[in-house]
């Protein structure tokens, strides 16, 4: 093992899915927006260009990072963009904003980079079209690039079959603009940051059974709003993780988003022995937030992640199992297909990029069992895919491991946290306000 530790206190950049949310939702109302803590991620940066193709203005605040002003004409006023809706690399621009312009009268057609074209795009499309929309796809069914042909929608009633917050989402913004009313049922908790700023900024919806919401057409207009957004979780995940697992750390994450369908990181790290102070729990524009206090604690227990709490750490099992391959027994992930429906086939590369440094690993149909162990060897390339959570995975574990290892690339960290390394060099130093 390194003497590296982690040390000290600070909030890393704002939530990303909140970030997404609050460009998108400025369309339901009519007037000006103020967000706060934007998240810097290149995702975000392209919904709002995609928001701005719509008829929004979004401008940043240049005397305040993240602070962002956002003037909408109200979803009436929405216009046909003239160009493409480049959602990059984002899965959550181009799924949820297809919710919101089903229901609009034009044609809007969507693409993005490599990565997005390969993912699946049915779940939510296939939906939209139920309620009335039509959709066409330019090359490969399913995929991106395609068009939604924007309609009046029928409300319907949906059963979803995977815990996607995102589909969950788009059909909600679909039902605010369809006639009769819309329900749409999730298999298992997922994040409920869409109800949370509905709630925030008046939008009415109800929740007649468990995971259940259901909405009706949005008659009434709604005036501008301010949010602020807390600190991303799936940011902060990875030096939770690093802390946990570095002999001497201690750390805290400031201003932390603790969304119910977002802290399995925590609920996993704790039942691994880690030792992991919640302070200061509070509410900040309808979102739970905390300060996050990690010392390490001795070697972390195994652990298994079960299917039905997947949806709640969805993004954070990549950095979950370098705890695991660490762990004193066995690390066991069950029910996470869903990873290979990321950014890359994360199952296929955490277990890949795993055996390369000398970790035991059992690849699964639906994840992978770890034989921890105490140290982890490196000295191999660290494959990333292009995918940013691969990439800050491997720094932490660049960290952690005896010999340094080779990450492919790190460009693809801006697309959530383009100062991750920065940040992540300053508390390997222990530079930041000390704890
Ligand atoms: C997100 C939901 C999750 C997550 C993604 C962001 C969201 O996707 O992986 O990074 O903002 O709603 P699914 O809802 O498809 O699981």
């Amino acid at each position: 093992m390194t003497e590296t530790s982690l040390h000290g206190s600070f909030a890393v950049p704002g939530d990303k899915s909140i970030s997404h949310r609050a460009l998108i939702f400025s369309a339901l109302c009519k007037g000006q927006v103020t967000i706060t803590g934007l998240s810097p991620a290149e995702d975000c940066q392209s919904t709002a260009q995609c928001m701005r193709e719509l008829g929004l203005t979004v401008t940043a605040d240049p005397s305040e990072p993240g602070r962002y002003t956002v003037v909408s004409p109200g979803l009436k006023g929405l216009k046909a963009p003239q160009n493409l809706l480049d959602a990059g690399n984002s899965g959550t621009t181009i799924r949820v904003m297809s919710g919101l312009v089903a229901g609009l009268p034009f044609t809007s057609r969507f693409d993005g980079d490599e990565s997005l074209r390969k993912r699946p795009m049915s779940r939510v499309l296939d939906l939209l079209a139920q309620m009335g929309a039509t959709v066409s796809f330019d090359a490969k069914q399913g995929c991106a690039p395609f068009s939604v042909n924007g309609t009046q929608l029928k409300g319907k009633e949906f059963n979803l079959k995977v815990a996607s917050a995102q589909v969950q989402t788009a059909l909600l913004l679909a039902g605010l603009q369809a006639e009769g009313s819309t329900l749409v049922t999730l298999p298992e908790i997922a994040r409920d940051h869409t109800l949370r700023m509905f709630r925030h900024m008046g939008v009415p919806y109800t929740e007649p059974g468990e995971n259940s919401v259901q909405v009706e057409k949005l008659e009434k207009t709604l005036g501008g709003f301010t949010i602020a957004v807390p600190a991303d979780i799936s940011s902060a995940a990875f030096f939770m993780v690093g802390a946990a697992c570095l002999p001497g750390s201690d750390l805290t994450l400031l201003n932390c988003g603790m969304n119910q369908g977002r802290t399995l990181v925590i609920d996993v790290l704790k039942r691994m022995g880690a030792n992991i102070e919640v302070l200061n729990a509070r509410e900040v524009s309808c979102e739970p937030i905390a300060d996050i206090r990690v010392r390490y604690n001795g070697r972390l227990r195994g652990t298994t992640i079960h299917g039905g709490e997947v949806a709640s750490g969805v993004d954070e099992i990549p950095i979950l199992s370098i705890a695991g391959a660490l762990c004193d027994g066995t690390f066991t992930v069950e029910g996470a297909e869903e990873l290979r429906h990321k950014e890359s086939d994360r199952l296929t590369a955490i277990t890949n990029n795993l055996s390369g440094i000398g970790a035991t690993v059992r690849p699964t149909e639906d994840g992978f069992v770890l034989t921890g162990q105490e140290s982890l060897q490196g000295g191999s390339t660290w494959s990333t895919h292009l995918d940013h959570r691969l990439a800050m995975t491997g720094l932490i574990v660049n960290a952690i491991c005896k010999k340094p290892i080779k990450i492919e690339e790190t460009e693809s960290i801006k697309i959530s946290y383009p100062t991750f390394q920065q940040d992540l060099e300053k508390v390997l130093q222990g530079s930041l306000l000390p704890s």
